[in-house]
């Protein structure tokens, strides 16, 4: 079904929404959240940018909130023990000092000291919440360093994680990012967000699958509404949200206070606005035409080349360019030449010879092809 306003979707939900619903003769209005409150921090609209690591840096920020309809964006995840210890640059942290609030930085870890020390930085650089990673299914971080989804095992350290990141974090808010469990058989989000929530966590995303699922299966709605049953603070539904209707098909199955964008806002940041407006019972606006579009993709470009320079900015690009034009016919030759750009002028000429300026969009690209996995 197209959902075009709030009004498309009269249901007799089970338990209201987070705001209110309506009777009428016809059954009930279901209306939906409008604001998001994570402790002290309120956000305009409950739809989130969640942490995509190798593409939520800056300059994507920036277009994020250009176009509008994001309550809240997140870093990618940093390793709170190379930021503390001194073994990493946190190149992922690079712009947050001057850049707009409100904004998140998600760390991840397996030592509550080393998170409690970051957050105490994080504070300094004046973020305003942070996000703890307990759902990383990368072997990278859950085999070696027995982190993210791994330690969805052991709520009790995901309790002492929380404790010590509200420690160093003071005043500023702490969330936490889950799965639904190891695996399937072994399905512990209930018990770890009791746990997220007696450390003083102030709210809790639930990417409605198993970290062995990977994205192999739809995500399991049941299960979120589960957590939101079981815990006061708000609770974040992702996972599969690509638009304005399953934004709300979301948050009706699961009773989420709001929701999270991960892999469709890298091919339409302006999934955001969609969302938001849909939950303000305002018409969809209509995503960008193509020549806007193939605007934002230059600047995008420019703005990567002025702060990393070239080639390396246009390498960096190229995996962002690979995602624009989804659903759109006539966008694969575009995609294979721009995957292997040399350079700055290569890269404008590849844009300027083959993005399409007058197609119609098709559909939309319902897998995004990119795992955790595959992330840098
Ligand atoms: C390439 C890639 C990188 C990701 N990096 C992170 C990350 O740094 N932190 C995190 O909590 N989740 C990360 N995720 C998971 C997403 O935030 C999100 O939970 C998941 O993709 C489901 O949402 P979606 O269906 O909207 O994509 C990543 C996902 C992808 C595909």
């Amino acid at each position: 079904m197209k959902v075009e306003s709030v009004t498309d979707l009269v249901t007799p939900p089970s338990r209201p929404l987070g705001t209110s619903s309506s009777s009428t003769e016809e059954g009930t209005v279901q209306t939906w959240p409008q604001k998001l409150k994570l402790g002290s921090l309120e956000l305009e609209t409950p739809v989130l940018q969640a942490p995509i690591a190798g593409f939520t840096d800056l300059v994507f920020r920036r277009l994020v909130r250009e176009l509008g309809g994001c309550g809240l964006m997140y870093t990618e995840m940093v390793s709170a023990g190379g930021w503390v210890k001194g073994t990493i640059s946190p190149e992922r942290l690079f712009g947050v000092e001057d850049e707009p609030r409100p904004l998140g930085v998600q760390l991840w870890d397996r030592e509550p000291e080393m998170v409690e020390e970051a957050a105490r930085r994080l504070v300094d650089l004046g973020i305003s919440i942070i996000d703890l990673n307990f759902g990383c299914p990368k072997k990278r971080i859950m085999g070696k360093q027995g982190a993210g989804a791994t330690l969805l095992r052991d709520p009790a350290t995901i309790a002492r994680m929380v404790e010590a990141t509200v420690r160093g974090a003071g005043e500023v808010p702490v969330t936490a990012k889950i799965r639904l469990g190891p695996q399937q058989e072994s399905i512990t989000a209930c018990d770890v967000a009791r746990a997220v929530e007696s450390a003083g966590a102030v709210g809790l995303t639930v990417h409605g699958r198993t970290a062995k699922d990977g994205y192999g299966i739809p995500v399991n709605h049941s299960r979120i509404r589960e957590v939101v049953e079981t815990v006061s603070i708000p609770v974040i539904a992702n996972g599969d949200v690509s638009s304005a209707e399953s934004a709300l098909e979301a948050l009706k199955n699961t009773g989420a206070a709001g929701v999270m964008v991960a892999r469709r806002c890298l091919s339409a940041p302006w999934v955001f606005r969609e969302i938001t407006a849909a939950l303000r019972g305002e018409p969809i606006p209509a995503p960008p035409e193509l020549e806007e579009q193939k605007e934002q993709l230059l600047r995008h470009h420019g703005q990567l080349v002025e702060l990393h320079g070239d080639p390396f900015g246009t390498v960096l690009m190229r995996k962002f360019a690979a995602r624009y034009l989804g659903g759109i016919p006539g966008a694969r030759a575009f995609r294979s030449e721009i995957t292997v750009a040399k350079d700055a002028e290569d890269f404008r000429r590849i844009v300027a010879e083959l993005f399409p300026t007058h197609a119609e969009v098709v559909a939309l690209e319902e897998d995004e092809g990119l795992q955790e996995e595959s992330c840098s």
